[in-house]
């Protein structure tokens, strides 16, 4: 299933299952691509996922309870857009990364050390999701002016406004 950190597409898999041509007015190898870029961000969001969850769990301020629930209700919303992307990759013919080991090796985001502090949870929380937002946008671009791909062009629009939602969101506990 793996090959140099990429999955197979269905085309190329052997002894398996098939499935239907995708005929969607996109080259393969531009669904390739994009199917690449998408996979890379699901790692990325399977990290802050894992992330926010570990600061929900051991966040320890005067705050405890406010925390604790902005930080479900975050990843919450979270796995909802990590479901979206992993599907969004089916749709353009391609299998969705789903080993924890794959997210890993490609991720760009680091899990970092483990902390309890609610002001550097909420930098690093602030940090990925204004990292994820840099990268989105770029890809947006790539989506639709190189490989032609205004679905996914316009999926990841959707992707790139939750995250400047959630931005917002951990932004403003943060005060200096
Ligand atoms: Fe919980």
């Amino acid at each position: 299933m793996k090959t140099n950190g990429t999955l197979e597409s269905p085309s190329t898999k052997q002894n398996k299952k098939v499935s239907h041509p995708i005929e969607i007015g996109i080259s393969d190898k531009n669904r390739q691509e994009v199917a690449n870029a998408l996979n890379k961000l699901l790692a990325d969001e399977q990290i802050l996922y894992a992330k926010t969850r570990n600061y929900h769990w051991n966040i320890e301020s005067s705050n405890f309870m406010e925390m604790h629930l902005f930080y479900e209700r975050l990843y919450t919303e979270l796995a909802e857009t990590i479901d979206e992307i992993a599907e969004r990759i089916r749709k353009i013919g391609h299998y969705a990364q789903g080993r924890l080991e794959d997210f890993l090796a490609q991720a760009n985001l680091l899990e970092g050390e483990y902390t309890n502090d609610q002001d550097t949870q909420l930098k690093n929380l602030l940090d990925d999701h204004e990292t994820l937002i840099r990268e989105i946008r770029k890809m947006i671009d790539d989506f639709e002016d190189k490989y032609k791909d205004k679905g996914s062009a316009d999926f990841a629009t959707g992707v790139l406004k939750q995250h400047e939602q959630w931005a917002w969101f951990v932004r403003s506990y943060i005060v200096h």
